[in-house]
């Protein structure tokens, strides 16, 4: 039987508020009923879910402990377990916590340390080249066009040349299989016997005989010079000296694509979304921005004038603000921590939700607002308490490829309103809730036009 300790979070009871009230889980998902139990219990309450209690942190104070904790008292390990059948064994969260560590610490340096200049110029590259491609005028679906643009950036700049320039197209079907094999069900059953998952288990191992031999080439043609993430991995040593093997190579390669590709995907799609909704409000303080920073950089988009782009940047963090793509980030509970005078038990799952927090009006002025810049100057709304802004989850675990994706959405964004027009032919969509990652319900179509005056 159930017991739990006097001192436990208030328990808000779902069923009964399910039964009390009508809750729009097809357009909302779950928010809705959590955002309930912090409006009736406070910044911090449990559910409870199968034979499992689910203790909610909400709002800056209540992160901090999520946040600052260490690995041995809140694990993701537990929680991410099926990521195991992609990234594969012995890889980030099927490691031991010292593996993953430093395994943590060689995707540091191949997204942020290393190549960084690098990386920034194979995105603009990529993606230059495949705006050119776009007529005078047309109709397109953004998430769709995001998606195939963003898969091409990673394969340059992660997985590197021999498969952007060889065998993309081969890879990324592959890479579908796997992604189609992490849904709602692989999250609770990872291993369930369904044909998804079976084809997931047969790409993965595609996947790595086709890394298998570019490691080896590389090895041996060691004259040649790479700059990419693989070249990182390939050069990275643990502290024993010894070198990752080719399938642990793969599977950091794997995490960090998975990682990178539906987020900024999603946030590109949504930024675009609601600068063409708010364009009377936003558009020429950002082409005024644009103009200046291009003048000056003599028309080059490199790190230097990216960084530059504040309103730019301050949009992009905006968007992330109102639809952050997780919407939940959730740890398993390995020692019992307190949190005023409440004890969140050992067992028990601990879930921090952006979504929430970004909507919490002490923290966030008129928060269903688009106004990016709450961003700006001394007073930025996320500067006053740390741990306010999550979309990038916060402290040891905060997420490693942050600049990355500024860099990337922010490219897009910058050639796209350059070098056209925009109009929506659709309403604004409603989050969809049934995949993992959050992103607009598809299609989302706009109506395009090559600028005469584009700069
Ligand atoms: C972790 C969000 C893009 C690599 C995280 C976490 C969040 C997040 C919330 C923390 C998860 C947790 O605490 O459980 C995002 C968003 C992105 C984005 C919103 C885009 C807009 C990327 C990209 C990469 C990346 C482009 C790599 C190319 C990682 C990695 C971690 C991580 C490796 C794990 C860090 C760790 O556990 O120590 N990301 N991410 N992310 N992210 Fe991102």
């Amino acid at each position: 039987s159930y017991t739990k300790p006097s001192n436990a979070p208030p328990c808000f009871p779902i069923l009964l508020s399910i039964l009390c009230r009508k809750y729009d889980f097809i357009n909302k998902g779950p928010l809705e009923l959590i955002q309930d139990g912090y409006k009736s219990l406070g910044d911090i309450f449990r559910i409870r879910l199968f034979h499992r209690s689910v203790v909610f942190l909400i709002g800056p104070q209540a992160h901090k402990i999520f946040f600052e904790a260490k690995d041995t008292q809140l694990s993701q390990r537990e929680v991410y377990i099926f990521t195991i059948p992609v990234f594969g064994k012995n890889i980030v969260y099927d490691a031991s916590p010292k593996i993953m560590q430093q395994q943590l610490k060689f995707m540091n340096k191949g997204l942020n340390l290393i190549n960084m200049k690098a990386h920034v110029g194979k995105i603009v590259m990529e993606a230059e080249e495949w705006f050119n491609k776009w007529p005078q005028t047309g109709q397109i679906d953004l998430i769709k066009e995001f998606s195939e643009l963003i898969i091409l950036t990673a394969s340059r700049c992660l997985l590197g040349k021999e498969i952007r320039e060889n065998i993309h197209q081969e890879f990324a079907h592959l890479y579908q299989q796997l992604s189609d094999g992490m849904s709602h069900l692989s999250f609770f059953f990872p291993n369930a016997p369904t044909n998804a998952h079976k084809k997931r288990n047969l790409a993965r191992i595609k996947i790595s005989k086709i890394f298998e031999k570019i490691i080896k080439q590389r090895r041996i043609n060691q004259e040649i010079q790479y700059d990419d993430f693989l070249q990182v991995l390939i050069d990275a040593r643990y502290l024993d000296d010894s070198i990752p093997t080719d399938d642990e190579i793969t599977g950091l390669l794997l995490a960090a694509l998975f990682a990178g590709q539906h987020t900024s995907n999603i946030t590109s799609t949504w930024m675009g979304l609601l600068l063409i909704k708010y364009k009377s409000k936003w558009m020429s303080k950002l082409l005024d921005e644009q103009k200046q920073i291009m003048n000056k950089y003599h028309g080059e988009l490199s790190l230097e004038s990216l960084f530059e782009m504040n309103l730019l940047h301050a949009v992009m963090k905006e968007t992330l603000r109102l639809y952050p793509p997780l919407v939940f980030l959730m740890r398993k509970v390995l020692e019992s921590i307190s949190y005023n005078g409440y004890i969140i038990s050992k067992g028990d799952i601990a879930v921090v939700s952006p979504s929430i927090a970004h909507r919490i009006s002490d923290v966030f002025k008129n928060p269903d607002e688009f106004n990016p810049e709450r961003f700006l100057g001394e007073n930025a709304e996320d500067q006053i308490e740390k741990f306010s802004f999550i979309a990038f989850g916060g402290g040891r675990h905060s997420c490693l490829g942050e600049r990355f994706a500024y860099l990337q959405v922010k490219t897009i964004w910058s050639i796209l309103l350059r070098k056209f027009d925009f109009e929506l032919c659709q309403e604004h969509p409603e989050p969809d809730y049934s995949t993992l990652v959050v992103g607009p319900k598809a299609p989302c179509m706009v109506k395009f036009k090559r600028k005469i005056d584009s700069f």
